[in-house]
């Protein structure tokens, strides 16, 4: 199965599925996309020389009119946000309608939305006093998280003291789901029924 993968940021999702045992034989990061030319993820792709493609409205960034024959060409047959942050274009979602999958880092669909990313979620989190927190796999539909949750792990969050420690250990079970959902659906193992998804 090839796969894009959308990045933002640091990149430690994207590190941990190139990494991931399970999908090594199976699994191929075919495209690396971003909004942003310098963050670290585009360097761990750089690295690793996968294809990038920047994405917007600036000098040496493409149009997503474009990124979608791109990844077309490439035969992509999953695309993963892992720490992308801009709102991706209706266009775009409803041509790979079923084939977007999201990371969030907490359990939906409570702290979810727009402007509840990176910190600001753990923040929230914190705040809300919360005693559990986690990391949830969904598919992408038109608007922030609110597409139909695959799956999600939880973590205890009952002693932590700062919302950077909440995010340290839902970045664990991000590093696990993420990988973990990717299987799945390489494997055709994931399916809707009604209102839910179902792995099998
Ligand atoms: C992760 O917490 C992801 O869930 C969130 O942004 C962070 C990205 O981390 N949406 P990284 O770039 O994969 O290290």
């Amino acid at each position: 199965m090839n796969i894009a993968v959308f990045v933002s940021g640091r990149g430690s999702n994207l590190q941990a599925i190139v990494n991931s045992r399970e999908l090594q034989n199976s699994v191929h990061v075919k495209a690396v996309v971003s909004d942003k030319s310098d963050c670290p993820a585009f360097k761990i792709a750089n690295t690793l020389s996968l294809n990038i493609f920047k994405i917007g409205s600036k000098d040496g960034f493409i149009s997503y009119d474009d990124l979608i024959f791109s990844l077309e060409e490439l035969k992509i047959d999953l695309i993963v946000l892992a720490g992308f942050l801009k709102l991706i274009p209706v266009k775009f979602i409803r041509h790979f309608k079923g084939k977007i999958i999201n990371i969030h880092p907490a359990l939906l669909p409570s702290f979810g939305g727009a402007g509840m990313y990176g910190i600001n979620v753990h923040r929230a989190v914190f705040e809300a006093s919360a005693k559990v927190s986690g990391a949830t796999v969904h598919f992408v539909d038109e608007t922030y998280d609110t597409g139909k949750i695959i799956t999600q792990r939880c973590v205890d969050i009952s002693d932590v003291n700062s919302p950077e420690e909440i995010a340290e250990r839902v970045l664990q079970v991000e590093h696990q789901i993420l990988p973990y959902a990717i299987q799945k659906f390489s494997e055709g193992k994931i399916s809707i029924a009604g209102n839910r998804v179902i792995i099998k």
